[in-house]
């Protein structure tokens, strides 16, 4: 699990959208899985995604009319799973993320915490290998932030799954296992948290 810090316009999004083969790199390579990705078409790049990455952002973009369960069987149901295994999935995932009470509740209903870990149970719908993560808690108090970010931390390592988070809270940092900066649209390589000089441009 990385953190992902620098200045606004440094290029963070932009990194994990190239990261999430949403947009192809003018140069370089992204390897997901193993799979270098610059050969493959956009079709092939749509399964991948579906496969193997699962995004958060900031805003949970979930579709209003639907329940918690939904939101979550949605996408498994594009991926051609029968309908009862998705149920099941979907209710394990929201009780993984504490929201097994509100299974059936559309987003109105839900505080924008409980919002944020059914975009986490989504992502993990189809058992991504990686979590790309742009600023999760920007629009949570501190409380709410911290466990979300420890909820991030747990399905890490529960679901062995590789974690990128893009965040402005310099608090969670130790929380991960390495850090990277952003400047000027480039990157340092990541260290562990704690080893950066304290000029090291998080904020
Ligand atoms: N689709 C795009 N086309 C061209 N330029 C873009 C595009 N998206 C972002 N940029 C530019 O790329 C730079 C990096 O933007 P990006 O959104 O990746 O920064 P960021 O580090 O995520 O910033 P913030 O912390 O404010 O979210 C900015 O100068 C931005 O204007
Ligand atoms: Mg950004």
């Amino acid at each position: 699990m990385v953190s992902l810090v620098g200045p606004s316009g440094s290029g963070k999004s932009s990194l994990l959208a190239v990261a999430a083969t949403l947009v192809r790199p003018t140069s370089g390579d992204v390897i997901v899985d193993g799979i270098n990705t610059a050969g493959l078409k956009d079709r092939e790049l749509t399964a991948l995604r579906r496969e193997k990455v699962g995004i958060i952002f900031q805003q949970p973009n979930l579709l209003a009319s639907l329940t918690a369960v939904e939101q979550l069987m949605i996408g498994h149901h594009l991926r051609g799973k029968p309908l009862r295994a998705a149920r099941s999935r979907a209710a394990g995932l929201l009780d993984l993320v504490g929201l097994a009470a509100s299974a059936d509740k559309r987003p109105h209903q839900l505080s924008g915490g409980q919002r944020q870990r059914v975009n986490i149970a989504r992502a993990l719908m189809g058992s991504p290998k990686v979590l790309l993560v742009d600023e999760p808690t920007a629009a949570l108090d501190h409380a709410r932030s911290a466990s979300i970010v420890g909820l991030l931390r747990r399905v890490t390592d529960e679901f062995q799954v590789a974690t990128v988070m893009v965040t402005h809270d310099t608090e969670f940092v130790p929380l991960t296992d390495a850090v990277a900066v952003m400047r000027d649209g480039g990157l340092t390589a990541p260290v562990v948290p704690g080893a950066l000089p304290s000029a090291g441009g998080a904020e």
